[in-house]
C-alpha cells in the first residue's frame, strides 16, 4: 500500500544524506518540494500518474494547467520528448542547464496528466546543483510545478513552502534562498518560429542572441495557451496596485497598505514628493541600487513578507521592461489582476 497521508512533512538538509533520502521518496511516489534556481518546485515522479495526481490535488491546481518536466540530464529529454528539432538542441545546448524551459512533442510514456493532456511536453534542466544531484539520484524525471497553492506567491525559500504546504507534502529540501527568483523562460519550440509563452528568468535578448527573433504572446490575450498567462496567478492575498515607474500615488496610499518600490532612487523621488508615509504604511525596496537581477531575486520574498504582516493592501511600480524586469512587470501585473 503507498504512501497517502504522512502525518507530517519533514525538511531536509541539502547535504547527501538529504539528497539521498528526497531522492529515494521521490522514486517511491512521495511529493518533495525542492529548491532550483528559479522558484522552489513541488516534485513528483513524472511517470507515476498517482503521485501527479496528488500533486494537483495538494495545489489545488486545475487539471488543465500542465506541468514542467525536470530532468537531471540531457539523455533524460528523449524520455519525455519526441525529437529530432534542430532549435531545441541548440536552445538546450546554450541554456541548458538553467531557467529556460522547452514546450516539445511529449513521448508516450508522459501520462496525460502531466500534460493535461496536451501533446506536447514542457521540459526544463534545472541549474541547481542540488535540484539536479536529486532527480538523477531519483533515476526518473521529476514533474514540479512552483510549490504553493494554485494562484498565490511562487516560493523562494524553504518557509515559504512550508507555510503554504507543509501540511500537505512529504519532504521539503531546504537549499536557501533561490537565486534568480521568477520562474523560468517558458518557450514553445513546436512552431516554425520560437515563441515566450511566460517571461522568466532566461531574458528574451539571450535567446533572440542564439536563434534570432522570438515572438512574445501578449499577456492580455484571451485565450492563453499556457495557463501561466492566466491573469490573477502569482498573487498576494492583499489587493495589489500597479503603477507605472515611478507613478506611486501620494494621496491614495493609507494606513496599513505596502508601498513596493523599485530602487532607492525611486523612493527618494516618491519621499521628496510627499514626504513620510507614516509608521503604519510599510515600505520594501527591490533593489537599493536598481539592479533588475536584484529585483526578480526580492519579488517574491518581498509580497510574503507583506501578506505576512497583513497588510490591507500593495502599491506597486513597474521596473524597467529590459532583461529580467519583463519577467518582474509580467508577475506584478498577474498579481495585480483579480478575475
Ligand atoms: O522555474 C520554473 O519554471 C518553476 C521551477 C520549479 O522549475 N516551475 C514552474 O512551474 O514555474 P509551474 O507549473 O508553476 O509553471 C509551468 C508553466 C505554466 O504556465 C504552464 O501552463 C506551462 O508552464 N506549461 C506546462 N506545460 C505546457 C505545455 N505543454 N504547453 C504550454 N505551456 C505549458
Ligand atoms: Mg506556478
Amino acid at each position: 500500500m503507498r504512501r497517502y497521508n504522512r502525518p507530517i512533512m519533514e525538511l531536509l538538509q541539502p547535504d547527501a544524506p538529504g539528497i539521498d533520502r528526497a531522492a529515494r521518496a521521490l522514486a517511491g511516489g512521495l511529493l518533495v518540494a525542492i529548491p532550483t534556481e528559479t522558484v522552489y518546485g513541488l516534485g513528483a515522479n513524472a511517470f507515476d500518474a498517482v503521485a501527479v495526481a496528488r500533486v494537483f490535488e495538494v495545489k489545488r491546481r486545475p487539471g488543465f494547467d500542465p506541468l514542467i518536466v525536470h530532468i537531471a540530464d540531457i539523455s533524460g529529454l528523449a524520455l519525455v520528448a519526441s525529437f529530432p528539432n534542430a532549435l531545441a538542441e541548440r536552445l538546450a545546448e546554450a541554456f541548458w542547464p538553467g531557467p529556460l524551459t522547452l514546450i516539445l512533442p511529449r513521448t508516450p510514456r508522459v501520462p496525460a496528466l502531466v500534460t493535461s493532456g496536451l501533446d506536447t511536453v514542457a521540459v526544463r534542466m534545472p541549474a541547481h546543483p542540488v535540484a539536479r544531484a536529486i532527480i538523477r539520484a531519483a533515476g526518473v524525471p521529476v514533474a514540479a510545478p512552483s510549490a504553493n497553492p494554485f494562484g498565490y506567491l511562487s516560493p523562494t525559500r524553504a518557509e515559504h513552502v512550508v507555510r503554504m504546504l507543509g501540511d500537505a507534502i512529504d519532504f521539503v529540501v531546504d537549499g536557501g534562498a533561490t537565486d534568480i527568483g521568477v520562474e523560468s523562460t517558458v518557450l514553445d519550440v513546436t512552431g516554425e518560429r520560437p515563441l515566450i509563452l511566460r517571461p522568466g528568468g532566461l531574458p528574451r535578448a539571450a535567446i533572440e542572441a542564439v536563434v534570432g527573433p522570438v515572438d512574445l504572446v501578449d499577456r492580455v490575450s484571451e485565450t492563453p495557451t499556457s495557463p501561466g498567462q492566466l491573469a490573477s496567478h502569482y498573487a498576494p492575498r492583499a489587493s495589489l496596485h500597479l503603477v507605472a515607474e515611478g507613478a506611486l500615488p501620494d494621496a491614495s496610499i493609507g494606513e496599513g497598505e505596502g508601498l513596493v518600490f523599485f530602487s532607492e532612487a525611486s523612493r527618494a523621488a516618491y519621499r521628496a514628493r510627499r514626504g513620510s508615509c507614516g509608521p503604519r504604511v510599510t515600505e520594501r525596496i527591490l533593489s537599493p541600487g536598481g539592479d533588475l537581477r536584484e529585483a526578480a531575486a526580492a519579488l517574491f520574498v518581498v509580497l510574503h513578507e507583506l501578506d505576512e504582516a497583513g497588510v490591507a493592501g500593495i502599491w506597486a511600480e513597474r521596473v524597467p521592461a529590459e532583461g529580467l524586469g519583463l519577467a518582474v512587470n509580467d508577475r506584478l501585473w498577474k498579481a495585480s489582476t483579480k478575475q
